[in-house]
């Protein structure tokens, strides 16, 4: 099985306090007005992923083909597509508290496994490689990462993120090219 780190970016401006930009509204109008009402590929345009690979690119050195991009309706729908085209009955999912208060239910509603692991204020709410270490077993399929955290607002470092990764968890992990 090849392993891999998977991210997930949310654009969704959920906030009540925000409105849509202009620039984004009126973007919107001109493609309506073009007649681009149409179905589109359910992962979104090329002119979009395009797009998105080069925002990853310009704004944070990462290339990205365009076989490794996806759109969805939202950070909650493309991670439950994940969990349920990848987990088995039994298949654990580890879940750093506190956690959005979605992930334990997205996991059982997969026939998953939640595990959820505390992760208390004075290690800054963040799963270290210890608390991960320990909650890792050969039932483990993914570990949910999120950051910047909500509800805790913790950040994880690039370096943080990259030990997560290390061959030894990755190693149990599932893969989306698996
Ligand atoms: C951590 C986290 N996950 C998921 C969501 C829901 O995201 P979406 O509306 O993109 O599905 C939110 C929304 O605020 C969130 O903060």
């Amino acid at each position: 099985m090849r392993t891999r780190t998977w991210g997930c970016a949310s654009s969704a401006w959920a906030s009540a306090r925000s409105s849509t930009p202009d620039h984004v509204k009126a973007a919107a109008i001109r493609a309506i007005e073009a007649g681009e009402t149409k179905y589109t590929p359910v992962n979104g345009t090329p002119e979009l992923r395009a797009a998105i690979a080069g925002k990853l690119r310009v704004r944070h050195g990462l290339e990205c083909t365009d076989a490794q991009i996806t759109v969805g309706g939202g950070a909650k729908q493309v991670v439950f597509l994940a969990l349920m085209a990848t987990l088995d009955e039994g298949d654990e999912v580890i879940v750093p508290a506190p956690y959005w208060v979605s992930y334990p239910d997205m996991v059982c509603a997969n026939d998953g496994t939640p595990v959820i692991v505390d992760c208390p204020e004075t290690d800054g709410f963040k799963l270290t490689p210890e608390r991960l270490g320990a909650a890792l077993t050969a039932r483990t399929r993914w570990v949910v990462l999120n950051t910047p955290g909500n509800p805790t607002g913790s950040a994880y470092t690039v370096g943080e993120v990259s030990k997560s990764g290390s061959p030894t968890v990755r190693s149990r992990m599932v893969s989306p090219g698996s």
